[in-house]
């Protein structure tokens, strides 16, 4: 694994979009495995300022969908990838895939996503967030570590966390679809984007803890291309050496 230690949250998004302009630029057809929420909204940003990145051959896969969210809804995470990236840039809205929330069979949707990434040839690159709770994706805190695309039912702790953008705990819905383990774990490269000093307990655990399905994200230990980008804050245990 490798950490890079960025001075704040902004170099977190200059160092990320870096990354995927040289992947792009070294395989213009690459399959990205992109994630959501506050951590991604700067890095879309810079990406989309970058003039010279050409996504016309690009393939994209989402980790993640709200249950029950069409793609117009404003919290869906359809709608966030439109409005925070893809309607920037010159992607094929073909080319750009997020579970449906709204499918009426959820566990076929799953399979179908699954099927959907092994014929693409698998993910070249994956962005991932890390929850407070540990999650990647949200392959939340659990029994075992599931492998593959499923419905997960959202904790309290991941539902609070987001109840930001519904105004509303209960409003945020009860659960998700979302990538599996073994499907991060087989991204070629795999970017885990940190920011702020109250992720820094949790990126320790997921960095030097044991590995454990209770915290989701140490499961990356296993990874053998694993970057790490995070801001002093959340790195701050780390620094002091704890
Ligand atoms: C969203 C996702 C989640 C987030 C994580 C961190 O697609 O996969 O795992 O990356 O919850 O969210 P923020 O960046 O809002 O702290």
């Amino acid at each position: 694994m490798k950490i890079i230690s960025a001075t704040n949250y902004f170099d977190i998004c200059e160092k990320t979009s870096n990354l995927v302009a040289k992947q792009l630029r070294q395989k213009p057809n690459s399959v990205l495995g992109l994630a959501t929420g506050s951590t991604f909204l700067g890095v879309y940003e810079k990406l989309i300022q970058n003039k010279e990145i050409d996504f016309s051959q690009t393939r994209t896969i989402n980790l993640d969908e709200y249950v029950g969210l069409d793609g117009e809804d404003k919290n869906s995470y359809r709608y966030f990838m439109e409005r925070n990236l893809f309607s920037h840039i010159n992607i094929l809205p073909s080319n750009t895939f997020i579970p449906s929330g709204m499918a009426k069979d959820i566990k076929s949707e799953c399979e179908n996503y699954d099927k959907l990434i092994k014929n693409l040839g698998g993910i070249d690159l994956q962005l991932l967030g890390l929850g407070l709770n540990g999650h990647i994706g949200f392959n939340e805190p659990g029994d075992c570590f599931v492998a593959n695309t499923h419905s997960v039912a959202l904790q309290q702790s991941t539902r609070q966390a987001n109840a930001r953008f519904f105004g509303d705990i209960d409003k945020v819905p009860a659960s998700a679809i979302t990538v599996g383990i073994k499907t991060i774990l087989q991204a070629k490269k795999v970017v885990l984007c940190v920011s702020g000093l109250q992720k820094a307990k949790i990126l320790i655990q997921v960095l030097f803890g044991p590995i454990l399905p209770n915290v989701q994200g140490s499961i990356l230990q296993l990874h053998q291309n694993l970057i790490i980008i995070a801001d002093k804050e959340a790195l701050s245990l780390w620094e002091e050496g704890l």
